[in-house]
């Protein structure tokens, strides 16, 4: 899948292939075959976090899979409740690297904004791991503008993403426009609005003139925006493969016309995950 590793997105010094695997809401062996199988499709980029709990069975598939650590990027996040010092953030840092079976891993990301966060204390510590090789790049996830803006221009953090939910029943125009000023890449999750896009009947129709499902029409959508990654989650093989082939499926202005008059508004993982945010 020589497409995947060419089309990855330059940031802060990595490459992140714009197709990722989801793998939230596996664990154990359905994991493990999950990320097996993507792999061995040719899926070059996962997506996990210690919140999961399955980064022991993502760890378990890439070490059977065969796949050149170089040839791999691997996201990993820190939950909320390990923000709190530097001490607990390497804590969470190190155990993720061991489940990973890894010596470094490409993206960590804050998972969550907290209120109770020293965001300075936070990205310095990020960094710090930067610097000693153990991750190739720190990004966020799930932050607000002016959360965005705080790391990006008062602490010069090297912010190598924001990852967030979008989709094409959800507006992220304005978040989008500030990432694309400062050349950082959405990182979009949910791509599949929950798997909704897979039913939604306009982009059922697109796909029918391009011999495409309603899913692929979704990611297609996000694939062809500037600075855009999308990490669809997909346990069955099949659905990983037409995920893939969501590349050869060719929007016209007609469609992305549809397409932008659906409603969006449909944010559908809510602010409150983490307890102690809901800004
Ligand atoms: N940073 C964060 O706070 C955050 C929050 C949420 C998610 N994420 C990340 O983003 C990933 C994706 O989000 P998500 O899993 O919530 O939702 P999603 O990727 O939008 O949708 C996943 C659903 O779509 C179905 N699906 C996948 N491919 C399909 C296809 N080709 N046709 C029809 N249905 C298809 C899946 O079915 P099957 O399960 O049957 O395969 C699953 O039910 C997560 O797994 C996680 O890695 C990050």
């Amino acid at each position: 899948m020589d497409h995947l590793q060419t089309q990855g997105i330059q940031t802060q010094g990595i490459s992140v292939p714009r197709l990722g695997l989801g793998t939230f809401r596996m664990q154990g062996d359905v994991c493990r075959a999950a990320v097996e199988s993507a792999l061995a499709l040719g899926y070059r980029h996962i997506d996990t976090a210690e919140m999961y709990g399955n980064e022991d069975a993502v760890g378990a598939a890439i070490a059977s899979s065969g796949v050149a650590r170089k040839d791999l990027h691997v996201t990993t996040k820190v939950w909320p409740d390990n923000l709190g010092s530097p001490d607990a953030i390497r804590g969470a840092f190190d155990a993720s690297l061991k489940k990973l079976r890894l010596d470094h891993v490409d993206l960590y990301l804050v998972h969550w904004p907290s209120r109770r966060m020293n965001l300075p204390v936070v990205l310095e510590t990020l960094m710090k791991l930067k610097q000693e090789g153990r991750t190739r790049a720190v990004g966020v996830a799930n932050f607000t503008l002016a959360l965005l803006k705080s790391a990006v221009e008062d602490i010069s953090a090297p912010i190598a993403c924001n990852q967030i939910e979008y989709h094409v029943m959800l507006d992220q125009s304005k978040v989008l426009a500030y990432l694309r000023s400062k050349s950082i890449p959405l990182v979009a999750y949910c791509p599949l609005a929950q798997g909704r896009a897979a039913s939604n009947d306009t982009l059922a129709a697109i796909g029918r003139k391009h011999n495409a499902s309603a899913a692929q029409v979704a990611l297609k959508w996000l694939l062809d925006q500037d600075g855009v990654a999308a990490i669809p989650k997909a346990s069955r093989k099949e659905s990983q493969q037409a995920n893939l082939d969501a590349y050869k499926v060719t929007l016209d202005d007609e469609d992305r016309k549809a397409i932008a008059a659906l409603p969006k508004n449909n944010r559908f993982v809510s602010p409150g995950v983490a307890p102690d945010w809901d800004a």
